[in-house]
């Protein structure tokens, strides 16, 4: 049994003038990033290396076109290395970038298992969600083929992921609502699942309690106390990032991608839409094992009675992002069935890490508590 996937070399910078000193940021190097981050961040340090705005081929998550756009225009510039500085779309086209020499999205999903590393790969993220720096998929919408679908390779693990704090502190408090609520469910979903192991749980029980305390804190003392505890965030959700790699995530991602899809709900916010919803569901099979470790573990964090932690737990989350029905974001009753039918059919790899298996009429049944 796999025990933990430990690949990109981790490093900690206060500033971005330290990160590209000691990283000497120059000739060959490919900055990918928003404009706004490179302007507030970059631009006063006069570095020789080329950049490219994610922005200025597309909005929200990556799609081929985009993907192959920004492929054509890195080739250019004839890079050695792309650093990738941004969120989660722009970690996943970076991560393309480093195995790609000229070859499409569509190529390249043609031979994903023979995949080579062909720039280097230096990820700085800018969320405190993803933890996408430690791990080795991309998810692209296919719009070519009408499906959203992760390309995976040995080749697309970050060299070295780095993290600066300093680079949060611009973070719009909805996106750091609903980046750090995907990475508690990154924590949750990958200790309780089957392939966890004493090293993942390890992470990920750190990475909860990082989260539910900062969570307690922003609760007690409001929004204004959210820049010192950044710091923490973003390395919960690094460790987050280290649980779910090796022990994957599950039903809540699942279930959270037909809302993702259809209603353009963002993804932490659809996940938070499913999250207690699959805990409770879990507890209605079954109670013992790594579900009554993780409830035990969450009753001490929010001081309240085991059989009230998930009530106790809507209740902090709501403070930082208030949690919706299914109805809310547009989703009709008639849409509930299809659902529960696109995740049996199209989401096998994540519901295999499932607590306890759930078949049809449980997602169904899931659904139907949230609508
Ligand atoms: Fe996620």
């Amino acid at each position: 049994m796999k025990e933990i996937i430990f690949r990109p070399e981790l490093y900690e910078f206060e500033s971005c003038a330290d990160f590209a000193r000691e990283f000497q940021l120059g000739e060959g190097d490919l900055i990918l990033t928003n404009a706004f981050l490179f302007e507030d961040y970059f631009k006063g340090l006069d570095l020789p290396v080329s950049t490219l705005f994610q922005e200025r081929y597309g909005a929200g998550e990556p799609t081929d076109l985009m993907v192959d756009a920004i492929l054509e225009d890195a080739a250019k510039t004839g890079c050695k290395r792309i650093i990738a500085v941004g969120g989660g779309t722009i970690i996943d086209i970076a991560k393309v970038m480093a195995v790609s020499s000229g070859e499409t999205v569509d190529d390249l999903y043609a031979k994903a298992a023979a995949l080579q590393k062909k720039r280097g790969l230096v990820i700085v993220p800018t969320t405190c969600g993803t933890g996408s720096e430690m791990t080795n998929i991309s998810i692209i919408n296919r719009t070519r083929i009408g499906t959203k679908m992760g390309l995976v390779s040995e080749a697309m693990f970050a060299d070295q992921a780095v993290l600066i704090p300093a680079l949060l502190t611009g973070l719009p408090f909805p996106v750091f609502a609903t980046s750090s609520i995907d990475a508690l469910v990154h924590a949750v979903e990958s200790s309780l699942s089957p392939k966890a192991t004493p090293y993942t749980r390890l992470f990920g029980y750190k990475a909860i309690e990082m989260i539910l305390r900062g969570y307690q804190r922003l609760t007690k003392e409001g929004p204004d106390a959210l820049v010192p505890l950044l710091r923490d965030f973003l390395i919960a959700s690094n460790y987050a990032g280290l649980a779910f790699g090796t022990a994957g995530c599950a039903a809540v991602h699942a279930l959270s991608y037909p809302l993702g899809g259809k209603y353009h709900v963002p993804h932490g916010e659809s996940n938070y839409a499913m999250f207690t919803g699959v805990l409770k569901a879990y507890q209605s099979i079954r109670r013992d094992g790594a579900l009554q470790e993780l409830n035990a573990y969450l009753s001490k964090l929010l001081g309240c009675e085991e059989a009230k932690v998930y009530d106790a737990l809507e209740t902090l989350l709501n403070h930082i992002l208030p949690k919706k029905p299914l109805h809310a974001y547009g989703v009709t009753e008639a849409d509930l069935p299809e659902f529960a039918r696109s995740v049996m059919e199209t989401q096998g790899r994540l519901m295999g890490n499932n607590f306890v298996p759930l078949d049809e009429a449980q997602v169904l049944h899931i659904y139907q508590s949230l609508y």
